[in-house]
């Protein structure tokens, strides 16, 4: 981890500016900063030998922002640096094909759910080179080998996410996906709630599908087929078409595995019939009130978790809160700057989970 070790601290009234870095203010060992692209957290540990800074992990910022903020800081303190081990530090260059959840996704063609090893995937792109397809995927290891091999293959039209796709189907424009594909995914049958397919998955599936567009789901588990089928019956407008054994364009890792056991493999095809209407989703994260009377216990609820993890005290009126809100699965690490008018340190991804967390705090903990 980038940090530096210095000898003193000076008492300091915050906020302070020094060479276009704002030091925003103190709460307990965090100090906020502000440069002129990026805000975080440092952390200032006392240690034998002096004081440790380094960054929280949370507000995690890039390498470079990070290194103005530390000389600053040493500057602001006239400290002397006793040990340090950024200046050997690269910064990681940001790769184009991999997106963020805060991403503008409305020129998404079609969406691949899990890709895995990311044969189909690439399929998909050089069969379709004038359109964008974006791959979703949980797991990072095949997300570092996939974006290689799309570099090794030169297709440029794949865009990778690194989310639960449950999440991210809300992000996108009303009628404007060709296709989705779920190709084997994990059956779960121990904990059915982390399927893909669900009953919100389909909605979102058909809202963001246009007219005729289709999602097809591959899978050699009887149950996840029997499952699915079950759930996409509930709905209307949507034709189904089921096949058994269907030879495929592409055989996945897992496919070649379960040929070679002579397994059964089953397709389902949604075709969405339905024009949907625009969602014109606003998610606005104010506070009206200063929050308290808080209460450290989880809360889990259907669709989202809060979890107030730890107040640091700022000054007498004010604090930074420190919880846990959004997405059983993936929920988010943020910061709230607790004052007359609350306001998020960096604001939580716009995504109908961290909405409904966001309402469910103002309720409970608004004065
Ligand atoms: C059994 S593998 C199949 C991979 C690939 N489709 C294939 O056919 O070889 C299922 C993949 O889905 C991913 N996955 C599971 N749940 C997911 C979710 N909610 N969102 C995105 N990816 C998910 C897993 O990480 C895994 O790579």
């Amino acid at each position: 981890m980038p940090h530096i070790v210095i000898d003193k601290i000076k008492p300091i009234n915050y906020p302070i500016k020094s060479n276009g870095i704002e030091f925003l203010f103190k709460a307990e060992e965090l100090i906020a900063v502000k440069t002129d692209i990026s805000k975080f957290l440092i952390k200032v540990q006392k240690r034998d030998n002096g004081y440790l800074i380094k960054y929280d992990k949370i507000t995690r910022p890039i390498i470079s922002e990070l290194k103005k903020a530390y000389l600053e800081f040493v500057k602001i303190n006239e400290a002397k640096i006793l040990f340090e081990n950024i200046s050997g530090i690269k910064e990681k260059l940001p790769n184009e094909n991999l997106l963020e959840i805060t991403s503008d996704l409305s020129n998404i063609d079609i969406i691949e759910v899990g890709f895995g090893s990311g044969r189909h995937l690439i399929h998909l792109a050089k069969e379709n080179p004038n359109k964008i397809i974006l791959g979703i995927e949980i797991h990072k290891p095949s997300i570092e080998q996939v974006l290689k091999r799309i570099k090794h293959e030169k297709v440029n039209n794949i865009r990778i996410l690194n989310h639960d796709a449950r999440i991210i189907l809300s992000k996108i424009p009303s009628n404007q996906l060709e296709s989705i594909y779920v190709h084997f995914p994990v059956p779960w049958d121990k904990k059915p709630h982390r399927r893909v397919i669900n009953q919100d998955f389909i909605k979102e599936s058909i809202r963001t599908l246009k007219k005729n567009g289709f999602l097809h789901l591959r899978t050699d588990s009887d149950n996840y087929f029997n499952y699915s089928l079950n759930e996409f019956l509930s709905f209307n407008k949507i034709d189904l078409k089921v096949k058994k054994n269907m030879p495929y364009v592409v055989s996945s890792k897992y496919e070649d595995r379960w040929k070679k056991l002579n397994k059964d493999i089953y397709d389902i095809y949604m075709i969405n019939h339905e024009i949907s209407p625009e969602i014109k989703e606003e998610f606005d994260f104010s506070f009206e009130k200063k929050l308290c009377n808080f209460d450290f216990k989880p809360k889990v609820y259907k669709n989202f978790v809060i979890h107030i993890e730890k107040i640091y005290q700022i000054d007498n009126d004010k604090e930074l809160i420190k919880l846990t809100m959004g997405n059983f699965n993936r929920p988010e690490h943020v910061y709230i700057l607790n004052k007359e008018k609350p306001e998020y340190f960096k604001l939580p991804a716009p995504i109908k989970e961290n909405y409904l967390a966001h309402l469910e705090l103002k309720r409970l903990f608004e004065c």
